[in-house]
């Protein structure tokens, strides 16, 4: 299938969405299952977080071997048959790479634990000072130490998350042979594209220096919770995001020109600029930051990114993720925020169940598994909320996610979900067929005025023609709007739990 200037994506964490076996995890075949579902919305694509096998010490982003299913999901049969099906719905499938690390369970780090120098080539390892203690100050970016000792070795090892997610040398040329090859793999068995793991991330400086502790400015900045003393440093020397950029040159050309890939971009500074760096001519098609979602698609943000970016054709909208808080709340803003994501020029991530507004589960303690959310809490959000499997039913048990035990709780509203499935997916089918039917997606900007609580933007599609959209995000006011009959209004869905001055509508000029 051709590469798509600008898709609508549907994010599918893989072990919340529909198990098939009873264990209480979701699978491939789940999936299969559900892309009828999928495809009736309306989107191009299919992302899966990882499917590869892996210890799940980081909800699968620690990977043993890039190249096979996990037994938890399934077999390669299960995804064939998936991607089949996909193809056969009109959809392109998307795959998660990992580049940054493995799991420490991969045989390329055990071996080179074992003194394999080939094999220790593909990550940092690094002699002590001459103290013993670790050779910079770096942290990891779920603030833990980034350096872990190796007693065999007498040397630490370099991680840029969890210990057990040692960091890979991306410039080894063994590494880069083997991540063409794993693309190339995929790809044989017709996979579509990628989505590249914090490719801001990918390299540091040789030179072992320490990081400089992050001026009040950059500490804002600094993508992360202010509970985590990652962002009290100005990561200079631990994260080279610039020459990250050209590095997506090799994904290019390893992934080909058909391949569509698209980066998640963790550094707080500068990072639209950085998007934009990376999604240069003969890199990657588009980059998502985290500047949406950290607030909820507030206007002044989109203004904001419009006014850095030129335009948004090259940064994916999303307001949710697997790491992210969803952002539903049952309410008429959710159907407002999805108006204004689907005429947002550009890319756009849908994450699972969203279309049924779902809110943002609060879990207990006990519940917990996520090793982020365990080392923080009760501070923030937290990761693990938005990964509570997805409900399908709202009469059945289990919500029709699993016969057996979900393996995190589930308690979702059930008279919200059935509103939500009598109107709020009916609107997502109607938006999304507008934005790919009347060229929204992969139209220009023309105008944007936004403060917090009001956007206001008129787009012009590569057809000539043009549409301005209104979206009140609490007590913004649409007095101004154009006399012309409304094309489509978020304001017919007015579901009981109703905030004041939510409005969001468009028009064609
Ligand atoms: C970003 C992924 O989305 C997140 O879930 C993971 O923990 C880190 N990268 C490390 O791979």
């Amino acid at each position: 299938m051709a590469r798509n200037a600008a898709p609508a994506i549907y994010q599918i964490y893989p072990r919340s969405f529909q198990d098939t076996t009873g264990n209480g995890v979701g699978d491939l075949e789940g999936v299969t299952r559900r892309l009828d579902h999928i495809a009736g919305l309306g989107v191009d694509a299919i992302w899966l977080s990882p499917i590869y096998v892996s210890p799940m010490v980081d909800g699968g982003y620690d990977i043993i071997d890039h190249t096979a299913i996990d037994p938890l999901y399934g077999t390669m049969a299960d995804f064939d048959a998936l991607v089949a099906r996909a193809h056969d719905l009109g959809l392109q499938v998307y795959l998660d790479q990992v580049l940054n690390h493995t799991s420490d369970q991969s045989p390329w780090f055990l071996a080179s634990i074992d003194g394999d120098e080939a094999m220790a080539e593909r990550y940092l390892w690094c002699d002590p000072k001459p103290d013993g203690t670790p050779p910079t100050n770096w942290l990891s970016q779920f603030g833990l130490p980034a350096w872990h000792w190796n007693h065999k070795r007498r040397q630490y090892y370099y991680t840029q998350f969890l210990p057990q997610q040692p960091a890979l040398n991306l410039r080894c040329a063994g590494v880069q042979t083997a991540i063409a090859a794993q693309m190339k793999h995929w790809q044989d068995r017709g996979v579509d594209g990628f989505r590249f793991d914090v490719v801001t991330a990918f390299l540091w400086d040789t030179v072992m220096l320490d990081n400089p502790p992050a001026t009040p400015e950059v500490h804002r900045k600094v993508a992360g919770e202010v509970f985590n003393p990652y962002t009290y440093q100005d990561h200079v020397y631990d994260m080279l995001p610039g020459d990250g950029a050209s590095y997506a040159e090799k994904l290019r050309a390893w992934a080909g020109d058909d391949a569509y890939l698209f980066g998640e971009n963790t550094s707080g500074n500068h990072s639209i600029e950085l998007a934009m760096a990376f999604t240069e001519p003969g890199r990657l098609d588009a980059v998502y930051t985290t500047d949406l979602p950290a607030n909820r698609g507030n206007p002044a943000t989109v203004a904001d990114m419009i006014g850095r970016a030129g335009s948004l054709q090259r940064i994916v909208g999303w307001l949710s993720s697997h790491d992210q808080p969803r952002h539903g709340r049952g309410d008429a803003s959710d159907a407002v925020l999805a108006l204004q994501m689907a005429v947002l020029p550009g890319p756009w991530i849908i994450y699972q169940g969203e279309e049924y507004g779902l809110p943002q589960p609060d879990l207990a303690f006990r519940d917990v598994t996520d090793p982020f959310d365990l080392l923080y809490w009760p501070d923030g959000p937290g990761r693990e909320g938005a990964r509570v499997p997805v409900p399908w039913d709202a009469v059945a048990d289990n919500y029709a996610f699993t016969k057996g035990t979900p393996w995190l709780p589930m308690s979702w509203d059930r008279a919200d979900l059935q509103r939500a499935q009598a109107q709020l997916v009916p609107f997502y089918r109607q938006i999304l067929e507008m934005r790919s039917n009347l060229g929204w997606h992969t139209a220009s900007v023309e105008a944007c005025h936004a403060n917090d609580d009001r956007l206001d933007l008129t787009i012009a599609t590569t057809a000539g023609a043009r549409y301005r959209g209104i979206f009140c995000h609490g007590s913004g006011r649409a007095d101004d709007a154009p006399t012309g009959n409304v094309l489509v209004s978020a304001d017919r869905l007015r579901p009981p739990r109703d905030p004041k001055g939510w409005h969001g509508a468009i028009w064609r000029l």
